[in-house]
């Protein structure tokens, strides 16, 4: 897997090879992937309609999965800043036969309005973010989130050198603690829903919610 650094102005450590990241994952799930997407999505559980982000989405296998639960009159968006990984996630879109919209953005500055999405979903990505750029990630989470709009991040607890094995070989960037993700979900104004472990090496989700709906 290469990392190198970003070509954007904003910092974040970009990944440029879908096939290698989609083989690692295949690995560290050994080959349990779409059960995790599944756990994911019960617990960020889009509904009928809904307009969902898919923040640093990768090879877009979550943002795919979201698309037969929002139905006809929904949608699903992802967003990463990697032109590489969002090439492979069109191709495994088209390959589905399912309708997503990849755009080129990174977390920091995301190309929509406020308020367009009433949930927002961001897994394993939070870790590529150096800590001031988390901050002005969730920034914008919170501004493109509808008022009652949820959000589910979910990422590493733990560093995957203190796993060990294969995982810390073909995954050696950082993690962010439990406790930071809540702090940056509240710092950016968000309600603490839920949060607890995945029970898959080591992940660690927070739910959270935008003040504001109407009752
Ligand atoms: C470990 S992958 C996770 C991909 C996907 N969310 C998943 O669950 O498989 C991290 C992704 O974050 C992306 N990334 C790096 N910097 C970013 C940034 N500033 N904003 C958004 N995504 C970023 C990388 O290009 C990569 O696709």
């Amino acid at each position: 897997m290469s990392h190198s650094p970003p070509h954007l102005p904003l910092p974040g450590i970009l990944l440029h090879s879908p096939r290698a990241y989609d083989l690692q994952v295949w690995l560290a799930t050994r080959g349990r992937e779409r059960s995790l997407r599944e756990t994911i999505l019960n617990l960020a559980r889009p509904r009928p309609g809904e307009a969902v982000l898919d923040v640093g989405c990768g090879t877009g296998t979550l943002a795919i999965a979201t698309r037969p639960r929002v139905g006809p009159d929904g949608e699903v968006v992802g967003a990463d800043p990697s032109a590489e990984m969002l090439a492979g996630a069109r191709r495994k879109a088209r390959r589905s036969g399912v309708e997503v919209s990849f755009v080129q953005a990174p977390a920091q500055a995301l190309p929509f309005p406020e308020r367009r999405f009433d949930l927002v979903m961001s897994t394993l990505m939070l870790h590529h973010l150096p800590r001031p750029a988390r901050g002005e990630a969730l920034r914008e989470i919170r501004r493109v989130l509808k008022p009652g709009g949820r959000l589910l991040v979910v990422d590493f607890a733990s560093s995957s050198k203190q796993q060990g094995g294969l995982l810390h070989r073909l995954h050696h960037h950082g993690r962010v603690k439990p406790a930071e993700i809540l702090e940056l979900v509240t710092g950016a104004g968000l309600e603490r829903l839920d949060a607890g472990a995945l029970s898959v090496r080591d992940l660690y989700y927070v739910l959270a919610v935008a003040p504001g709906a109407e009752a």
